[in-house]
């Protein structure tokens, strides 16, 4: 294990279980229609990889990115789109694909700047959510876990933009997160 690493929370062959089944529940809701799957850049790419390849209804690809004001690892509130959408949303099926809900700023931020582009649909998958965390309320439409309030890396997530690559979803050391 990382030396960074306190624990590992979620193994991946957990999180690759969940991620077929929230794949079959996806493929099954969208029968017969297609996909525009927006990633949110960076956190959801591992995750997004990994659902794309168990849906079976076509699917389209896009990436948005964005930052919160602030040097914090919580987030400000003020989104910035820094990366918006390539593909027109008008009229299409969006699913958008979190890596994780804690205020939910991010995402009513997300969701309000893609609704008001008309999309056919609007539904939100996200692989973890910090309920205890919410500020603002969000609906998730497809959920991977639900976790206390711990900051977590791996799968995707990052501390300082590193632990990205680890496989699972581990807890990481509070002395590395407070820079000791
Ligand atoms: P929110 O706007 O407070 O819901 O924050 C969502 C964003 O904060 C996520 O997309 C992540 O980038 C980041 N974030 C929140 N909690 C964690 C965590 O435990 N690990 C890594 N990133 C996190």
């Amino acid at each position: 294990m990382h030396p960074d690493i306190e624990r590992v929370l979620i193994a991946r062959y957990e999180i690759q279980d969940r991620v077929k089944i929230l794949g079959a529940e996806i493929s099954k809701n969208y029968s017969g229609r297609e996909i525009l799957a927006v990633g949110v850049l960076k956190g959801s790419v591992v995750f997004l990889a990994d659902l794309l390849r168990v849906l079976t209804v076509p699917v389209e690809l896009d990436f948005i990115a964005v930052s919160s004001y602030g040097a914090s690892s919580t987030s400000s509130g003020v989104v910035r789109i820094i990366k918006d959408l390539d593909r027109v949303v008008t009229g299409r099926e969006v699913l958008l694909v979190e890596d994780i809900v804690d205020t939910g700023l991010t995402l009513k931020y997300l969701a309000e700047h893609i609704r008001a582009q008309k999309p056919a649909g609007f539904k939100v998958c996200a692989l973890l959510d910090k309920p205890s965390r919410r500020s603002v309320p969000v609906e998730i439409n497809y959920l991977g876990f639900a976790i206390e309030d711990e900051f977590v890396v791996g799968y995707g997530l990052d501390y300082a933009g590193r632990y990205r690559n680890l496989p699972d979803v581990c807890v990481l050391r509070r002395d590395v997160r407070e820079g000791k």
